[in-house]
């Protein structure tokens, strides 16, 4: 979710501002992906590289985190809403660690559509977290498998995500589910995310339709062996 700062410095607001308006996009933005059949949607608010920011701006952002799950919480569990986090919690501050703790117990039987806080988050350290807890428990090295790392990660058990969005106009990825991204498409637009709305969903979807997914394989299956061969030399 990039373009929070932009978005604030281009109408003489404060970043902190620009986080908030942020903040106000994800319920919409959430809306529209369950009228389109999204089971699944991940969003990237905080990085583990984000800490060295200033700290007034980290402030703003982890109350910002604190102030969604209060004002949204009900609803969300009401709508059929599985919180999930992403990443450490034990380095965020009490205040937001118990709230996050309590929302994914709350609404942990909850089926309609899940969203993945990644706050916290980076996906380097969650590979590493994952081979750590295979080592912990002894898990020999020849079963130390694609399929076992992927059981460990913090999105254990969810689908790999099909699409990757990044807002704000840069085009990487910055250390966002690395692994599990191997084969998502793809879309980045200059849209900052304050503007990411129900507009720009339904833009990034239509898009997403439009690709062709191989993994790596070659399309309808052609096999060339099966050809005609060549005439001629
Ligand atoms: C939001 O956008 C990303 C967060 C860490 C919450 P930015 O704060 O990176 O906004 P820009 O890139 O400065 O515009
Ligand atoms: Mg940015």
């Amino acid at each position: 979710m990039d373009g929070n700062g932009r978005w604030a410095q281009a109408r003489g607001l404060r970043r902190a501002d620009g986080h908030r308006a942020g903040a106000e996009t994800i319920r919409p933005v959430m809306e529209r992906c369950g009228q389109h059949g999204v089971e699944v949607l991940t969003l990237f608010g905080f990085s583990t590289e984000n800490w060295g920011r200033p700290h007034t701006e980290v402030q703003s952002i982890l109350k910002l985190g604190r102030d969604f799950i209060d004002t949204h919480l009900d609803e969300l569990d009401a709508a059929g809403v599985q919180l999930r986090h992403l990443g450490d919690l034990d380095r965020l501050p009490g205040f937001l660690r118990g709230r996050v703790a309590r929302a994914v117990e709350r609404t942990r039987d909850n089926s309609k559509l899940i969203l993945n806080l990644a706050f916290n988050y980076g996906g380097r350290a969650d590979i590493v977290e994952a081979v750590q807890s295979l080592i912990r428990d002894g898990v020999a090295a020849e079963d130390v498998t694609e399929e076992a790392i992927t059981a460990r990660l913090a999105t254990a058990g969810l689908p790999e995500p099909d699409l990757l969005i990044r807002t704000g106009g840069e085009t990487r990825i910055s250390n966002f589910l690395v692994w599990q991204a191997a084969y998502a498409e793809y879309y980045f637009t200059d849209a900052l995310w304050p503007d990411f709305d129900a507009g720009e969903v339904d833009a990034a979807l239509i898009e997403f339709s439009r690709r062709q997914r191989r993994f790596g394989l070659v399309p309808n299956g052609d096999d060339e062996e099966s050809l005609p061969a060549e005439s001629g030399s």
